[in-house]
């Protein structure tokens, strides 16, 4: 077991487990970031999933790091890990395999060809189901199934049981609980069946950050930005947060966006032009005199939001 002090910067509860380097699944260990900021909490969910091998789902908020808290974990344990994005289109036998036509010897012959799931079960890969609320019913029984620890997964198109390999682990994203979306926020997820929320072991959450993190992350990002800068970014960030909560705004800047913002401002040279093409465009125009005001309370200027007249 490795010290998670050297790992993440912080002691856990939960033990590292570190995989040796050289295998030959050594491409699908995610790229080490530098300086990715580890949530301890989320971290110690996620090393919970990876040591002791629990189903582990981090629900959270748009663009607060879950999917890459995920990679980097693993890119710290050397772990090999593939996310699959379940949008609207993946379908069963994406994940499962299917039968394909190949020419062989001149001959068209029909073989099957295995998804990504039974690969991952029988190679030990971690597998990451990013965006689980917005998952089709069909693909959803396929991962029900394999939640079960050391579940067996039968391929019946095959006639084959699959045994899962040690290392074999199952992570999952997801916006909502699966209780639906009561946001307004998460247009197109789904209601999960509770049977299959009931499976995942830990449900670890990771909202938004405390000011400080947020902007420890934001300079990690934009190394050139300004801190003070990056300060009233956040506050502005954080007052649309609030005014969403209150029912004022119905768009709310994510950590993410404040990251871009920062980069925005290092392109342009313009915190105010920067603001409009990382933010302010993906609002309603309705709302921007509310945009306006956060910007006057935090700056002290005047943001014009009136869309331009044409000559
Ligand atoms: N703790 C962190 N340290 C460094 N960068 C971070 C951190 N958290 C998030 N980021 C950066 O913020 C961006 C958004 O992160 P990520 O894609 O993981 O969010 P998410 O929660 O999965 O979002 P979504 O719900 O939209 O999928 C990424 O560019 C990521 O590198
Ligand atoms: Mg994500």
């Amino acid at each position: 077991m490795t010290s998670t002090h050297q790992l993440f910067g912080f002691a856990s509860p939960v033990a590292a487990q570190m995989l040796p380097a050289g295998g030959a699944l050594d491409e699908h260990v995610p790229a080490v970031d530098d300086v990715y900021r580890f949530d301890p909490d989320v971290t110690a969910a996620i090393l919970a999933g990876f040591t002791h091998d629990r189903r582990v789902l981090v629900q959270g908020a748009h663009g607060t790091g879950k999917s890459t808290h995920l990679e980097q974990v693993a890119a710290r344990l050397n772990w090999p890990m593939v996310r699959v994005n379940l949008d609207g289109h993946i379908t069963r036998m994406d994940l499962v395999g299917r039968d394909a036509v190949v020419v062989r010897d001149g001959m068209q012959v029909t073989e099957f060809q295995q998804g990504v799931l039974p690969w991952a079960i029988e190679n030990g890969v971690a597998l990451v189901f990013d965006e689980l609320d917005a998952a089709r019913p069909d693909v959803l029984f396929v991962i029900q199934r394999i939640l079960e620890r050391e579940g067996k997964f039968t391929l019946l198109d095959q006639n084959r049981v699959l045994t899962p390999h040690p290392n074999f682990r199952i992570f999952a994203t997801a916006n909502t609980v699966g209780l639906g979306d009561l946001t307004g926020l998460y247009h197109g997820t789904n209601v999960l069946n509770q049977a299959q929320v009931d499976r995942w072991n830990i449900v670890t959450r990771l909202d938004y950050l405390t000011a400080d993190f947020e902007a420890a992350i934001v300079t990690a990002r934009v190394p050139s930005a300004d801190r003070t800068l990056v300060d009233q970014m956040i506050a502005v960030a954080a007052m649309t947060r609030a005014g969403f909560a209150a029912g004022d705004v119905s768009t709310v800047m994510s950590p993410r966006t404040v990251i871009g913002w920062a980069d925005a401002v290092e392109i342009f040279g313009d915190i105010k032009q920067a603001f409009e093409l990382s933010f302010l465009n993906k609002t309603d125009e309705s709302e921007r005199s509310i945009f306006g005001e956060y910007w006057q309370r935090v700056f002290a200027t005047e943001l014009d939001t009136e869309p331009t007249a044409s000559q």
